[in-house]
């Protein structure tokens, strides 16, 4: 099995805060990520797909298909965005790098193009933290 990583960059803004929780709570759970107004991150994602190479090209996926399903899907949809309000794949979900992560999966799954399949996504919110996933099949 072979497996390749794709790099991708987008820049969004975030407020952790879960609407139940009393605003000492949220400052204990959150601390800065729960500034009223917001803030930014530089998120890096980098995509692992495994699959064997077609004997013809030498390639797992077509990479510029690839490619373009990811910006269109998941780039476009999330650079520069605020992510509590402008991308629906996140609605009603508290932007922690654990749920990005796990929503991008399920958007990207479907169109990863067989017999490729999607092998694990990392989530870079800074270079301290990071967020991996590999799909509900493999939680415990
Ligand atoms: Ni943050």
């Amino acid at each position: 099995m072979i497996y390749l990583t794709r790099r991708y960059d987008f820049s969004a803004s975030h407020r952790l805060y879960n609407p139940d929780f009393s605003d000492e709570k949220n400052w204990a759970v959150f601390g800065k990520c729960n500034n009223p107004n917001g803030h930014g991150h530089n998120y890096e994602l980098e995509i692992t797909v495994k699959g064997q190479p077609d004997p013809r090209t030498g390639l797992i996926i077509d990479l510029a298909e690839f490619n373009q399903q990811v910006n269109s899907r998941i780039i476009d949809l999330l650079d520069h965005k605020d992510l509590n309000r402008d991308v629906s794949f996140m609605a009603d979900q508290i932007p922690t790098s654990e749920n990005i992560v796990i929503a991008i999966w399920n958007e990207l799954v479907p169109y990863i193009p067989a017999p490729a399949t999607l092998h694990k996504l990392r989530l870079m919110e800074s270079r301290n933290n990071y967020a991996e996933y590999q799909g509900a099949s493999l939680l415990r």
